[in-house]
């Protein structure tokens, strides 16, 4: 990832952190966009090699836009955009309401739609350009509760496979389909569950660089399940 120039978005999040940790230790240059504000005024060693850019709201095309040209006049140019802003809702339908299905798409697919089509202009200039998403495993088979949420996810799998077609030997587009991710939010929520068969989140970042990477240059339109010991 030496000098690669990133944008990782959902930044602020748990996997966004250890994506935006590793990628800086692999020597990238990493735009960090986020809705939250929460970080701003966290301070990077290295404040030459990442932008922080907070209450963006990706799923609001102009604040994409205005977004992804502000790292292009900071770094000049933009190599890979890791899509990780999304979230999570349980809910039956029987009990469900309309609202959650629109805040999931919001949430998970629009986020990635609008994202992307900011970034491919810029990401059509870059020798190696690289999209990698990411879905879930729970949308390959959606358990009950999940619909709106595994909805959300099927679609980014699709996006991921109609994008990487469309893009055929210019950008790569890949997605990693997580299983469950080794988080504080998640422990709160399963406290009895084994935690130590959940994903680290330092291991499916390694997944999702290697997927940004020039090594991977020959992939594009694969859905990657990373389970650890799910
Ligand atoms: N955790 C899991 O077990 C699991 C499993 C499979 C897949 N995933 C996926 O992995 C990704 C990361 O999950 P995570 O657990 O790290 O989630 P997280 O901690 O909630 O982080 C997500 C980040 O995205 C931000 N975000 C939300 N809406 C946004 C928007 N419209 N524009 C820009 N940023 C936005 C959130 O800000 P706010 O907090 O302010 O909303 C948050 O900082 C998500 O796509 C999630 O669906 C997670």
């Amino acid at each position: 990832m030496d000098k690669r120039i990133v944008v990782v978005t959902g930044a602020f999040g748990s996997l966004g952190r250890a994506v935006v940790g590793r990628a800086l230790e692999q020597g990238a240059l990493v735009a960090q966009v986020d809705v939250s504000e929460a970080r701003l005024g966290e301070q990077h060693a290295d404040e030459a090699r990442t932008l922080v850019l907070g209450g963006v709201d990706l799923a609001d095309a102009e604040a994409a836009r205005a977004a992804f040209a502000r790292v292009d006049s900071h770094f000049g140019g933009l190599d890979a955009l890791l899509n990780i802003a999304g979230g999570f809702a349980w809910q039956t339908v029987a009990n469900g309401d309309l609202a959650t299905w629109d805040r999931m798409f919001a949430l998970n697919l629009r986020t990635a739609v609008s994202a992307s089509m900011a970034a491919l202009p810029f990401l059509e200039k870059s020798a190696s350009g690289a999209i990698v998403n990411v879905g879930a495993l729970g949308a390959v088979k959606a358990g009950v509760g999940m619909g709106a949420y595994a909805a959300s996810k099927a679609g980014i799998a699709k996006l991921t496979e109609s994008l990487a077609e469309e893009f055929k030997g210019k950008v790569t587009v890949n997605a990693v389909l997580p299983s469950i991710i080794d988080t504080p939010a998640n422990r709160a929520d399963m406290p009895g569950a084994d935690f130590g068969k959940w994903v680290r989140p330092e291991d499916l970042a390694e997944a999702i660089l290697f997927l940004a990477s020039k090594k991977s240059r020959a992939i594009t339109g694969a859905l990657l399940p990373v389970t650890g010991g799910v």
